[in-house]
């Protein structure tokens, strides 16, 4: 077995959202995500709405509440704002897995259970992380229906096929929590889903002139699943990761990168459907050039739309990324567009500091840079 918990893949990324019909059509107008499923009263589903969205191995849902009574959505999404509630991984026995992560100290909100429909059964358990979000482990192995028991073909007339330049899978998925509370959760994942801890930013290593985080790269022993983990560190302005715990109101997932073999075609495309990205100065592509990577893309292309490139953690490949601006309405939750060339397996470590100054300038303008 290539990891100690059987894991096989990714699977889907939950949001909760305000409104499940409008969410989704962002997530197929702009990000260029097919309306793959649906759940709600037309399908039997009574208190809640989602849509299920798919792009080559990318799975994401939109839920909603539908009633007073569905508090653990709408309250959810009063306290945090839209974001990440749930994400899964695809494990190949949830019993087993449920049983290792146990075993080691895992907190389960839910245990080992199945749902069925006329397609089969799902089996999945639910464990609990980042104060109110859950890790899934799922198993679709006797399931034959579109995604999970409730969900059937959208009716809905919503023909949204629009490009996003092939985005592929999630490459990893990235959590904020509380200053002191990175380690405690760097060691939860590595001893309950026996991961490893691959990076570690410890004071100074990812820092600007006012501000500065920390950061734990945990994954799993194969390399399957990778999950940075940020806190905020003593500086002179609040940082990001401040910023996002104060509007989420506590910790959560901060971002999911999304793999693309093709990253100036994705950025091209998603920028034409109106996504925005955060702004790269001239300047960058500048100090680019000196560091004269072997690379078969055009700095002046990656320049005209401001794409990040990183050869730090190489090994002869480099990577190319760049990171969208809050999706939502709060500076919480925001997607990353990442492309590994010749096995590069570093998270852009060279493109911290021009990163986190972009962020710092968007900060600013919304008044939540400098301590009050
Ligand atoms: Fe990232």
């Amino acid at each position: 077995m290539a990891n100690t918990l059987g894991i096989k893949t990714w699977d889907y990324a939950e949001f909760y959202v305000g409104s499940a019909r409008m969410a989704a059509y962002w997530f197929s107008r702009a990000l260029g995500l097919r309306i793959t499923g649906y759940a709600g009263p037309e399908t039997g589903v009574r208190d809640r709405m989602s849509f299920y969205l798919t792009s080559s191995e990318i799975k994401i849902v939109v839920t909603s509440a539908l009633q007073p009574s569905t508090y653990d959505i709408w309250g959810w999404v009063q306290k945090h704002g839209d974001g990440v509630k749930r994400w899964a991984i695809q494990v190949e026995d949830v019993d087993k897995a449920y049983r290792f992560a146990l075993s080691n100290g895992a907190v389960f909100e839910r245990s080992p259970h199945m749902l069925k429909d006329d397609n089969g059964y799902i089996v999945e358990a639910a464990m609990k992380i980042y104060d109110d979000t859950e890790l899934v482990l799922i198993n679709y192995d006797n399931y034959k229906g579109l995604f999970r028991p409730g969900f059937k073909e959208p009716h809905q007339k919503m023909r949204l096929n629009f490009n996003a330049g092939g985005l592929k899978h999630f490459d990893h998925i990235v959590g904020n929590v509380r200053t002191n509370e990175m380690n405690q959760w760097a060691n939860y994942f590595n001893k309950t889903m026996d991961f490893e801890t691959f990076l570690d930013f410890g004071p100074g290593d990812i820092s600007t002139k006012y501000s500065a985080l920390l950061s734990k790269v945990v994954r799993s022993k194969d390399d399957l699943i990778k999950m940075p983990i940020n806190e905020p560190y003593d500086g002179i302005a609040k940082s990001q990761i401040e910023e996002y715990i104060e509007h989420y109101h506590g910790a959560g997932i901060q971002h999911i990168a999304l793999y693309t073999d093709n990253i100036l075609d994705s950025i091209e495309a998603l920028r034409d459907n109106g996504i925005e990205f955060l702004a790269v100065p001239d300047t960058y592509y500048e100090e680019l050039k000196k560091k004269n990577i072997n690379m078969k893309e055009d700095i002046d292309e990656l320049k005209r739309l401001r794409i990040l490139c990183d050869a730090s953690m190489g090994s002869g490949g480099y990577l190319l990324q760049l990171f969208t601006k809050p999706i939502g309405d709060r500076p919480t939750f925001f997607f990353e567009v990442i492309q590994r060339v010749n096995g590069a397996q570093g998270f852009g470590q060279g493109n911290f500091q021009a990163l986190f100054e972009a962020i710092e300038q968007d900060q600013a303008l919304r008044g939540s840079l400098m301590r009050t």
